[in-house]
């Protein structure tokens, strides 16, 4: 037999990406390709790119420059453009970057291996449609024997909000949910592969509507499953936090106390110019409420400063918000106009203006991080051990909320829950003692 042909892909954005990446890589596995991390050994280089902000999508030109030499030194080299800057610069892509044999848009990654088959023909391997078939159906069973004992699974895929700025409802398309019986399966089979905490992922997860009783009903029903000890989801939006889900964070023992909530910003103004379409009370008093269900619950969120429109007093209204919530940890962004998102008409806030305002709040929402991770020291916290540290003898793995936690501990602890007695907080980890 013929050598296994190399793939290597790099992974811009967010879980939803590396997701995808994995997928992709099965799916291009059953055409002969086998993953490799050096770039340079690659028969095919992919890069699964994100749109999200303009510096985001740069990368992406930047990082296709400098593939120039290595396809010179290699004619066969295939190149691939996949994920949201696929989707949205397709065609400018084939344009401006004629070393760019093929381009395909995340919802037609099943496609692929026909993709493959035309470049090099004359024919134009350019895939961004939204078709009907789910692309989840048409890829094969997940063969890899996961090394990993925590997974991503997506459940839900696109976005019906609209909010001003964003350009996933263009590049995702609209909001469309995997049935619970198919998210079952994979999930059991990831369990059987030795995954012992799932993430399940969505541009707006808690929309998931797989399931007659919602995202709730999915993970009562992924709790059943033994050996799956910790479910988690990402990401919220504020206006699908259902009863049943913030009950269920009290009441499911199996699901993790940790949520990522964006709010962008704590102004009415600008939320209703975000078309967010809730105020800063509404989600104060659903955070409240989800509180009470879980009184530990460590909540992170998303923040945008000097949205179009952005006056002193809207940025001072979101740093009281953040003071008022108090967040375990956070995302902060400058907003970056893009195009064809209605906030993109808009007249834009000085740039030094918005800068400032993003350290203001990055050095609050630090702050509050390390209090979070310091008020960890000297509590008993259970810990998934994931892989090894950089220390000899030193193994990493994630507390339930989320945080790194850095322990002496023999390696065949990866993959078991351990409880350890957390001793000290660094900058973004922690440190603990078996207990
Ligand atoms: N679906 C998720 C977030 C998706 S994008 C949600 O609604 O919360 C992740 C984050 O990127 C957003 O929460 C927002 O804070 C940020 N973001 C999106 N578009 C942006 C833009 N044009 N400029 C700056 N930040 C942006
Ligand atoms: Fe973007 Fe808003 Fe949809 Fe989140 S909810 S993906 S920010 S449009
Ligand atoms: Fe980026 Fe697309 Fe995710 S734009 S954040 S990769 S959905």
């Amino acid at each position: 037999m013929a050598d296994p042909k190399k793939l290597f892909i790099k992974t811009y954005g967010c879980q939803m990406n590396v997701y995808d990446s994995e997928r992709m890589a099965e799916v291009l596995g059953a055409e002969g390709y086998e993953q490799t991390q050096a770039m340079e050994e690659a028969d095919m280089i992919l890069l699964n790119t994100c749109h999200i902000r303009e510096k985001a999508a740069e990368k992406v030109y930047s990082e296709l420059g400098r593939l120039r030499p290595l396809k010179d030194e290699k004619p066969d080299l295939k190149i691939g453009v996949a994920g949201c800057v696929a989707q949205a610069e397709g065609e400018e892509i084939m344009r401006r970057q004629p070393l760019v044999d093929l381009v395909v848009g995340p919802q037609a990654y099943h496609r692929l291996p026909s993709l493959l088959a035309k470049t090099g023909t004359g024919q134009s391997a350019l895939d961004t449609d939204f078709p009907e078939e789910d692309k989840f159906d048409h890829m094969p069973a997940r063969p890899k024997a996961t090394a990993r004992p925590t997974a991503f699974l997506t459940v839900q895929e696109g976005c019906d909000k609209f909010c001003a700025f964003c350009v996933v409802p263009y590049t995702r398309g609209a909001e469309v949910s995997r049935p619970a019986s198919r998210v079952l399966r994979e999930a059991q089979n990831l369990v059987d592969r030795g995954v012992r905490e799932i993430t399940l992922l969505g541009q707006n997860v808690n929309a998931y509507h797989g399931h007659e009783k919602g995202l709730a009903g999915l993970i009562w029903a992924l709790a059943k499953i033994d050996g799956l000890d910790r479910i988690r989801f990402t990401t919220s939006h504020p206006n699908d936090m259902d009863d049943a889900l913030i009950d269920a964070f009290g009441t499911c023992d199996k699901l993790m106390p940790y949520l990522h909530l964006p709010v962008q910003s704590g102004s009415d103004r600008i939320l209703k110019a975000m078309n967010r379409k809730h105020t800063a009370d509404i989600y104060l008093r659903l955070i409240e409420r989800i509180r009470t269900a879980r009184p530990d619950l460590l909540l992170s969120g998303d923040f945008i400063v000097g949205f179009p429109g952005e006056t002193d007093q809207d940025f001072e209204d979101t740093m009281s918000l953040v003071r008022e919530v108090h967040y375990g940890q956070a995302y902060s962004f400058k907003y970056s106009p893009r195009p064809g998102t209605p906030a993109a008409e808009k007249a834009a806030v000085d740039d030094s203006v918005a800068q400032d305002r993003l350290h203001q709040l990055q050095a609050l929402l630090s702050e509050q991080q390390y209090q979070t991770q310091a008020s960890m020291v000297g509590r008993t916290v259970k810990v998934l051990f994931e892989k090894t540290g950089r220390q000899e003898g030193q193994l990493i793995g994630k507390s339930d909320y989320l945080h790194a936690v850095h322990v002496n501990a023999p390696t065949t602890d990866i993959g078991t829950i351990q409880t350890v007695q957390i001793v000290e907080n660094a900058t973004n980890s922690l440190a603990g003692q078996l207990a």
